[in-house]
């Protein structure tokens, strides 16, 4: 497969030993196909060369113009860029002949831990946690479909004093609570009360910290109440889960790893870096630029958040042996993930792994003010809106084609479709807006606007009949700008996976598959596709078929379902 971008990279790096993924990411494709099918900008190169870009762009023109390879038939300079012209025949050939549709083996051998969604238990499933479910489960799907071992853990929040706490309320009033129908709701509302208590009330505060040590230490009443908890709460994400399909090779949450924070202080101990302050031990990290120390162990000598996130670290070299441990969450926790990989530094584990810590982190999710949010009130729940979502898609639907069958199926994958892709459409770090109406906006860039692309990909190929065979295929018929511009993207479906691991960006993703949309809907609109001419048309459907393809499969990567019909 040749990669024409990484060709011409290459040619200009020889030139100019500038570095070759630096300038692939300068090059980009003309508006219009006069001006080549991929050009390089020397305006960058200007200043570190003080000479005029049209004049870098001459010179680089000349030095590479002999080497060039048959895959560019020629090159040629306007104003400060340098414009190249590739063997349309050979990129056609190539985009209709490939059937790994992006997929390759470039992570083999390699293990990817990525922790992600992670609510707490007792506690509401957030929008929040929504957002690190969606990221998380798109990366999981691309860093396999590149060939890497990716183990997803939902590293729960199951552990903390709060469920000593908790116990204690469930024992003076559990019978007053309806814990079977609405379990995180009502153990919310159990909580509530009993820190009240606690805040009028020395003994039973002392009562609830009995209990936490006796969950601690093992005792049969209090670990089943907790076992209860997490099951209730588990029963009520999983309804999530299933609604958005995500799943989790490990649930290892934060109580699987108390057991293991007492080897992590006795490491700690060895450095001589864990030092008294106020009761508490800590690790001071201003050497580091990081103003706050870390916390391992508070004054009551209880250990906290950070002290079992190091657990962890160490339990997962050990355990997955991780080349990478990418933590999805929103980027509030910046601090804690910054201190607890310069700890991990000093617990003597292999460079490796140290290198492999990367957290990656995103931003807010705000409600939309306006007839929705009113509807489901300030507090929402995380179901409530994928099924509010989806019942919208339904309304649209039955508006737009009431005599679709199927209709509560594609209702499902189009309005859970929606909110995905609302989730991954930004750049991560970006605050999001969550606004049913807007992400269901078939004519927006939004997740419907791609399923809808693609269904019309697949009426096409039914009115088609059949689907010629690719060596019947005229290239020649391919050459317009419209087809090119369809087969220019799709040739950049690899790049664009390994883009999106690269930063841990699924966004890149997003953009690709409205482009590809848009790009498609153009040549849709610009060129008969069923037409009298059979050479054109079993062209023009082949590479119909082939983008439809694309679609999916890129749509399925970031966790979203096509419909046939919508
Ligand atoms: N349970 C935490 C929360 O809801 C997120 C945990 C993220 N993962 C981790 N290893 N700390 O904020």
């Amino acid at each position: 497969m040749v990669d024409f971008k990484e060709e011409i990279a290459k040619y200009i790096s020889k030139a100019t030993n500038m570095e070759e993924n630096e300038i692939k990411s300068f090059i980009e494709v003309p508006k219009t196909q006069e001006n080549g099918d991929y050009s390089f900008p020397c305006f960058k190169l200007a200043k570190t060369l003080k000479k005029a870009p049209q004049i870098i762009a001459s010179e680089i023109k000349e030095s590479i113009e002999n080497d060039l390879s048959d895959n560019i038939e020629k090159v040629d300079v306007i104003g400060g860029y340098i414009n190249f012209y590739i063997n349309k025949e050979i990129l056609i050939m190539q985009v209709l002949r490939d059937e790994e549709y992006g997929k390759s083996n470039i992570g083999k051998g390699k293990n990817v831990v990525i922790d992600y969604s992670a609510p707490n238990i007792a506690k509401p499933f957030h929008i929040g946690h929504l957002k690190t479910t969606v990221i998380g489960g798109a990366l999981y799907n691309i860093y396999e479909y590149l060939g890497y071992n990716v183990i997803g853990i939902n590293y729960l929040g199951d552990y903390g004093t709060q469920f000593g706490k908790l116990i204690e309320g469930y024992k003076r009033w559990s019978d007053e609570y309806n814990l079977e129908e609405n379990p995180i709701e009502e153990l919310a509302k159990i909580y509530v009360r009993i820190n009240n208590l606690c805040k009028e009330d020395e003994s039973v505060m002392e009562q609830c910290r009995e209990n936490f040590r006796l969950l601690e230490n093992g005792d049969d009443y209090c670990k089943k109440l907790w076992q209860e908890f997490k099951d209730l709460s588990i029963k009520e994400f999983q309804k999530i889960y299933d609604l958005l399909g995500s799943k989790f090779d490990s649930w290892d949450g934060e109580a699987a790893m108390a057991d293991k924070t007492d080897e992590v202080i006795q490491i700690l101990e060895k450095t001589g870096k864990l030092v008294e302050s106020e009761g508490a031990r800590i690790i001071d990290l201003s050497d580091k630029g990081i103003d706050t120390p870390c916390i391992i162990c508070k004054s009551n000598g209880s250990t906290i958040y950070a002290t079992r996130d190091l657990a962890a670290v160490l339990y997962r070299a050990r355990t997955y042996d991780f080349d990478k441990c990418i933590y999805v969450t929103s980027y509030e926790q910046n601090l804690h993930f910054k201190q607890i990989f310069e700890v991990a530094k000093l617990m003597g584990l292999d460079k490796k792994y140290t290198d492999g810590l990367e957290h990656v982190p995103y931003g807010f999710v705000r409600l939309a003010t306006g007839r929705m949010s009113t509807r489901l009130g300030n507090f929402v729940k995380v179901e409530d809106l994928l099924n509010e979502t989806i019942s919208e898609a339904q309304r649209i639907m039955e508006e737009k084609n009431p005599n679709l069958e199927n209709k509560e199926d594609t209702a499902k994958k189009v309005g859970v479709g929606a909110v995905i892709f609302n989730n991954l459409s930004t750049n991560r770090i970006k605050d999001e807006v969550f606004d049913i109406n807007a992400m269901l906006n078939f004519q927006g860039e939004t997740g419907p606007y791609i399923q809808y692309t693609y269904v019309r990909t697949k009426s096409i190929l039914e009115k088609a009949g059949e689907i010629p065979d690719v060596s019947d295929v005229d290239v020649n018929v391919l050459k317009d700008e419209y087809s090119m511009n369809i087969i220019k993207l799709i040739s950049s479906f690899g790049n664009v996976l390994e883009q999106v691991i690269s930063k841990n960006e699924p966004s890149f993703l997003a953009r690709f598959l409205i482009d590809l949309s848009k790009a498609f809907s153009s040549f849709y609109n610009e060129n008969k596709i069923i037409c009298d001419d059979k050479k054109v048309q079993s062209a023009r459907v082949y590479l119909t078929m082939v983008t439809g393809k694309v679609l999916e499969k890129g749509a399925n990567l970031l966790g979203i379902n096509m419909p046939s019909k919508m």
